[in-house]
């Protein structure tokens, strides 16, 4: 990718937009991307789309590229929000606190605010901390298999994949037992932030929801501040104390972000994972017989069907990507899940192989923006499909058909039924 260099062919090339077609709101679409998505890296791979943002890029190398561009910011999601306010009548109703907290979103951040931020935010994720949670995280699995080994059936989404990680992020963010279920509820009307197309009403939900979280945090933190524990809002209030370089407005918004980007991710990641292997018998039974290769198969699931699919940018000069010459200003949408099945960086991409080497997805993102949660998300992962497949290793799906969430940005199941002999 390079910054334009007064190509002739410019508008010529704006305006070849291929027969490909492509529908972002298609349930065919929603149920499985992946032939869409090959189509449009093989005929347009940087395709002109209108409807949910101006690019639509599938490559792996050009999606690389543009994430590591200094020639690109991040989605402007917390300014339209705030835009949106014009549409209200009456000015006691308006978005303002999702607009500010959007706005502390690390994701929608650019340096030099999200260099600091991410600074103070970043050394509670390190893989240090997280592998200091591994015993809490086998605890949790051990104790939700155990729940339902009598029935000899079970919704991994349900009953394992989802408790586990609302309840690994609360405990490392220090939210009691008896408050994780309503966040999870808020935090799920919250996660609708990522789509590209969102209505007015589901703006005001999203807000309501936020004021709803935010309230409920500030009695926590409250309390956190009289007596501090050995928990992640208990230090990010000690950052904010000492260097006064920490707003409570800006505690609160992270921690909204931390508990919603947490948890949704990594139980689509354990419930699409766990589909993933079930489709393919062979490497499942390889992974049974060794346990040890759970870091390469992790990296395969997510690599394979990723939790999230796409990202936006915005353009902030004109740059070239592939043939197209993309103006500032304009959207990129960068699809995560296409480039993660690129032939020309994974030999036989549509094959989910444990044994996979160089295996450098980028499910994560890249560059500044790379997730933060990386590690905890993994480490997650990996435990709880060893241990499920080795506490019931004869695991049958229910049924072939399976639902997946309504939602273009995030990819999860709705349900994942499973049969077992103890
Ligand atoms: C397998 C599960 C996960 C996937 C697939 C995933 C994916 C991603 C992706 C693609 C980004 C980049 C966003 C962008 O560049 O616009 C990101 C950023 C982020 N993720 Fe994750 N994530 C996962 C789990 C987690 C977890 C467990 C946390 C824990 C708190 C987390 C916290 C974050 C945060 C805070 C960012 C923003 C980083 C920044 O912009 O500097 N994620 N994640």
């Amino acid at each position: 990718m390079n910054k334009e260099q007064n190509s002739p062919n410019n508008n010529e090339k704006r305006d070849s937009t291929k027969g490909v077609k492509f529908n972002l709101f298609d349930h065919k679409f929603n149920a499985n991307p992946y032939p869409t998505y090959h189509g449009l890296r093989n005929e347009d791979p940087v395709h002109r789309y209108f409807v949910g943002g101006d690019w639509i890029v599938t490559r792996y190398a050009d999606v690389k590229a543009v994430l590591k561009s200094s020639c690109v910011s991040t989605d402007d999601r917390p300014k339209s929000i705030q835009e949106r306010n014009k549409y209200f009548l009456h000015k006691e109703k308006n978005l303002d606190t999702l607009a500010y907290t959007t706005s502390r979103f690390l994701f929608y951040m650019n340096p030099p605010d999200h260099t600091r931020l991410r600074g103070l935010v970043g050394k509670g994720f390190s893989s240090v901390v997280v592998e200091r949670m591994r015993p809490h995280i086998q605890e949790i699995v051990n104790e939700l298999l155990d729940k339902v080994r009598h029935k000899g059936s079970m919704d991994i989404v349900a009953e394992l994949a989802s408790p586990l990680s609302v309840s690994v992020i609360s405990k490392l963010l220090g939210i009691p037992k008896e408050a994780q279920q309503q966040l999870h509820q808020w935090t799920n009307v919250l996660s609708r932030i990522l789509d590209p197309l969102v209505s007015l009403k589901e703006y005001e939900a999203m807000n309501q929801a936020t004021e709803e979280i935010q309230e409920y945090l500030r009695t926590l933190i409250a309390a956190r501040e009289k007596e501090p524990q050995e928990d992640f809002i208990s230090n990010l209030i000690a950052a904010k104390d000492q260097s006064d370089r920490l707003s409570q407005k800006e505690l609160l918004a992270i921690c909204t972000l931390l508990f919603g980007a947490g948890e949704e991710t990594t139980g689509n990641t354990i419930g699409n994972g766990m589909l993933a292997l079930l489709q393919h018998p062979n490497q499942m039974e390889q992974l049974k017989r060794e346990p040890t290769m759970i870091q390469s198969a992790v990296e395969e699931v997510i690599r394979y069907d990723s939790a999230i699919q796409m990202l936006t940018r915005i353009a902030t000069d004109n740059i070239e990507i592939g043939n197209q010459t993309i103006k500032a200003g304009e959207k990129i949408v960068l699809c995560l899940g296409a480039a993660n099945r690129d032939p020309a960086q994974f030999p036989n991409p549509d094959e989910l192989n444990i044994n996979r080497e160089h295996n450098q997805h980028v499910a994560f993102a890249d560059s500044i923006h790379y997730c933060l949660g990386a590690p905890l998300a993994r480490l997650e992962t990996q435990i709880a499909i060893n241990t499920l497949i080795q506490t019931f290793p004869n695991l049958k799906l229910a049924s072939n058909k399976q639902e997946w969430k309504k939602s273009i940005v995030i990819r999860g199941l709705k349900s994942l039924s499973v049969s077992f002999t103890n």
